[in-house]
């Protein structure tokens, strides 16, 4: 009876934090955090994530800063790794910064069998005072949480990962490169490490963050890309996994690229079901920018329909376009008659628009590029052309890319930027 009480009092209590909303305060979430004592039944309160309990062991064999120039994405990494060790019985144990290295784990575990993966991405900015921020972190956490309670991996306390990653970073920090553009991409990741051959919930699990410092995505100015509208693959059905960031949603996309690529395309564009519903652009969201009849200009982006990846650049982009339509937050250069619609969107209607002369932007937004802009689709057999400005960009695109980079690069002061050393 005692265990029945108990339970209810901890789960009305649990769920009382978790309906708090995506607050930065309310990020936490504390699915995990209760276990049953195998002797007694009594259901107790696991530990979380705690930042007190950080253990750092320094490298004694530091490696030579690459050069800045020949940096490629996501192959050099820094000299650090954080790891925090959770298992079903005791929650999350101590977190660790420790020398990059490889990791230790069973063959038998289950992220290599059931693809129980999950990850993040997000940078670290030196701005021109050498303040080093980081972008928009609680969304990050809020988005890693979400992924793990679908495949059934602990969820933790999202503050105390930013406080630990703030203290990975300021420990690597030297590998930001001090050139405009370049940051420190972060890479969290969630995985199941049980030593079980069996599809079940892991009762051992393993969050790691490695570093990799990069260089801009964009390097000589804006290149607009080609898209190749994929219709044999899906990325995403209903009910299915691609609104979260799980590793097994990326494998199956490779062949779909690969493709794409072969056709001469630079990326693939997913198309979903019988009517071509646009979802997303390789690995980022898309935005497309209409003429409406009255003269208005609408940026359209496919709803959160449980088939989209939430981006972080997405939300900040819409966030910003809206703050802008509405008066609130105008940014200098975004067409006065502006509509922010997420909303479905087919082929059919970008084929139109573009006939009729009203489609005016087609780009991708993701933390890697900020945003993408798009050339050419080839849709069906037939290219579909998308107007560019000499810069490669459009007149939503450019002002909307100008304001977020100078908030990632601290010449804009805003909330979403997240100190993590001073200068
Ligand atoms: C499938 C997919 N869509 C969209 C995005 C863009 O998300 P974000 O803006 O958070 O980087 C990513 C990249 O993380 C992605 O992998």
């Amino acid at each position: 009876m005692a265990s029945l009480r108990s339970y209810r009092l901890l789960s009305s209590r649990l769920s009382s934090a978790a309906c708090r909303g995506p607050t930065h305060k309310g990020i936490r979430w504390a699915s995990s955090a209760v276990s049953q004592d195998p002797m007694t039944g009594e259901l107790i309160s696991l530990p979380d994530i705690e930042v007190s309990k950080l253990e750092t062991v320094t490298t004694d064999s530091p490696k030579p800063l690459p050069s800045s120039s020949q940096l490629v994405f996501g192959r050099t990494f820094t000299d650090h790794m954080l790891t925090i060790p959770w298992s079903a019985n005791k929650g999350w144990g101590a977190p660790k910064i420790q020398p990059y290295g490889p990791l230790s784990l069973p063959p038998s575990a289950t992220v290599f069998h059931y693809a129980q993966e999950l990850f993040e991405g997000l940078k670290a900015y030196r701005d021109e005072s050498g303040r080093v921020t980081m972008f928009r972190p609680d969304m990050n956490m809020k988005r890693m949480n979400t992924s793990a309670k679908r495949v059934a991996l602990p969820s933790f306390n999202g503050e105390a990962v930013i406080e630990l990653l703030k203290e990975l970073i300021r420990k690597d920090k030297h590998w930001i490169p001090d050139i405009p553009g370049y940051s420190l991409y972060i890479r969290p990741t969630l995985i199941g490490t049980q030593a079980a051959l069996g599809v079940q919930p892991p009762d051992e699990a393993l969050l790691f963050v490695i570093c990799s410092p990069v260089g801009p995505y964009y390097p000589t100015g804006f290149k607009p890309i080609a898209l190749y509208g994929t219709t044999e693959y899906s990325r995403a059905a209903p009910g299915g996994i691609g609104a979260y960031k799980l590793g097994a949603n990326y494998a199956p996309g490779v062949v779909a690229q690969k493709e794409a690529a072969a056709k001469g395309y630079s990326q693939n564009l997913w198309l979903h079901g019988p009517e071509h519903h646009i979802t997303e652009v390789g690995t980022m969201n898309t935005m497309i920018v209409l003429k409406q009849a009255d003269g208005a200009t609408e940026l359209v982006t496919p709803p959160l329909d449980g088939m989209i990846l939430p981006g972080v650049t997405r939300d900040s982009v819409l966030t910003l376009a809206r703050g802008h339509a509405s008066g609130e937050a105008p940014i200098e250069g975004l067409p006065s008659k502006l509509i922010v619609s997420e909303r479905p969107i087919t082929m059919k209607e970008v084929k139109e628009a573009g006939q009729n002369g009203r489609l005016v932007e087609f780009f991708g937004t993701g933390t890697a590029a900020v945003i993408s802009p798009v050339d050419k689709i080839g849709y069906l057999g037939e290219d579909l052309h998308i107007p560019t400005g000499e810069d490669g960009m459009g007149p939503v695109s450019r002002p909307i890319w100008k304001h977020l980079v100078g908030i990632q690069s601290g010449s804009i002061e805003h909330p979403w930027s997240v100190t993590v050393t001073e200068h």
